[in-house]
């Protein structure tokens, strides 16, 4: 297989498990995906299905009582004479060196949230010069050109002058822009953006999309997109991952999950979205029930439940897996194949 053809990261059978004192909360509880260069993966579903925490599991940042407890992680990564060498994320110490080097040089993470990653005792610069550093080797001087290069990319206005502000002085769009900024800081591979856009306004968030899709063609970066708007997934996505409490349900390509989705949870999602053509504003159908706490998942396939095409006495049954219904897509769920 040519390198073009594997994935530059590789999930398989993820799980991550949260050991609380009132039972275990199974976050992430076998997900599987792939991720290609120059390609962007969304992946979707309802709040609380697990996808900041693989997003965290994959980065090694689960926080206490937290645990990756299975599955690989796999990343390739290009070596200095021209070998791939692969290694296994869920293997390392969290603490240790190499996740460290991993973390912003071969793959860097954008919240919802940009305070949560911009310390706020420091300013623009002093964080972007030490991640640039860190990454490139760069001297102090050229690593503050390239910070201000990078902030002008990501289209924050006079960088050379809010290089040394704080992030409080900026306002919530300038202060995504320089997340993203100083996320790119390191050059990584593979970017994973959890819901980056959510807290934006409209003009912004479609401003901040144009901008990591123009970076991905320029730098052939790979883009994890997290979000729960199908809407930025149609616009940008390549493949889509369906999760539902912790599994991935659903995954293929963005045509076949938009035009000939599968799974039942898949097409209850796309039927809450409302049309862009819609003349009348029709109240939008909600999705019926509500998902159940991680500590009593249902027994069999935990959408069951609430499944409009619930087989009695198979799908409370047994855990279907996710299983190829074509070159491209796969899907766990028995209306494509008997237990
Ligand atoms: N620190 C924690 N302790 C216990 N449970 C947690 C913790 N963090 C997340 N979870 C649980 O893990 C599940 C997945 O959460 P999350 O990945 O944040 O969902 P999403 O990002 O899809 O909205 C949820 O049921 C959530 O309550
Ligand atoms: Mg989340």
């Amino acid at each position: 297989m040519a390198a073009a053809d594997q994935p530059i990261l590789d999930v398989r059978d993820l799980r991550t498990y949260f050991f609380r004192e009132e039972g275990t909360v199974k976050a992430v509880d076998g997900a599987s995906f792939e991720v290609f260069a120059g390609r962007t993966v969304g992946i979707v579903g309802e709040s609380g299905c697990g996808k900041t925490v693989t997003a965290k599991s994959i980065l090694r940042i689960v926080e206490r009582p937290g645990r990756v407890v299975g599955g690989q992680i796999y990343l390739r990564r290009a070596a200095h004479n021209g070998q791939a060498s692969t290694v296994d994320l869920a293997t390392l110490d969290p603490d240790g060196a190499e996740i460290r080097r991993i973390r912003g040089g071969d793959i860097a993470l954008v919240f919802q949230e940009p305070m949560s990653s911009i310390s706020p005792v420091h300013t623009i610069g002093n964080q972007m010069v030490e991640t640039v550093q860190l990454h490139t080797g760069l001297g102090a001087s050229a690593a503050r050109e390239q910070a201000i290069e990078m902030l002008r990319l990501v289209g924050i206005p006079k960088p050379e002058r809010r290089i040394d502000e704080y992030a409080f002085q900026l306002s919530g769009g300038l202060r995504q822009r320089a997340m993203i900024a100083l996320a790119l800081g390191g050059h990584p591979r593979i970017l994973i953006a959890d819901e980056p856009t959510t807290a934006l306004d409209v003009t912004t968030q479609a401003q901040i999309l144009d901008l990591l899709r123009h970076l991905q063609a320029q730098e052939q970066m790979a883009i994890v997109l997290i979000t729960h708007n199908l809407g930025v997934v149609a616009e940008m996505c390549d493949e889509v991952v369906v999760m539902y409490l912790g599994r991935v349900v659903e995954r293929g390509p963005v045509d076949a999950i938009f035009h000939a989705p599968k799974h039942p949870y898949t097409r209850m999602l796309l039927r809450s979205i409302p049309s862009i053509h819609a003349q009348v504003r029709t109240k939008l159908p909600t999705i019926a029930g509500s998902i159940p706490h991680p500590f009593n998942r249902p027994r069999g396939c935990p959408f069951h439940p609430r499944c409009p095409d619930f087989m009695p006495g198979v799908c409370d049954q047994n855990e279907p897996e996710l299983r190829a219904v074509s070159e491209s897509q796969a899907v766990s769920c028995f209306l494509y194949g008997a237990p």
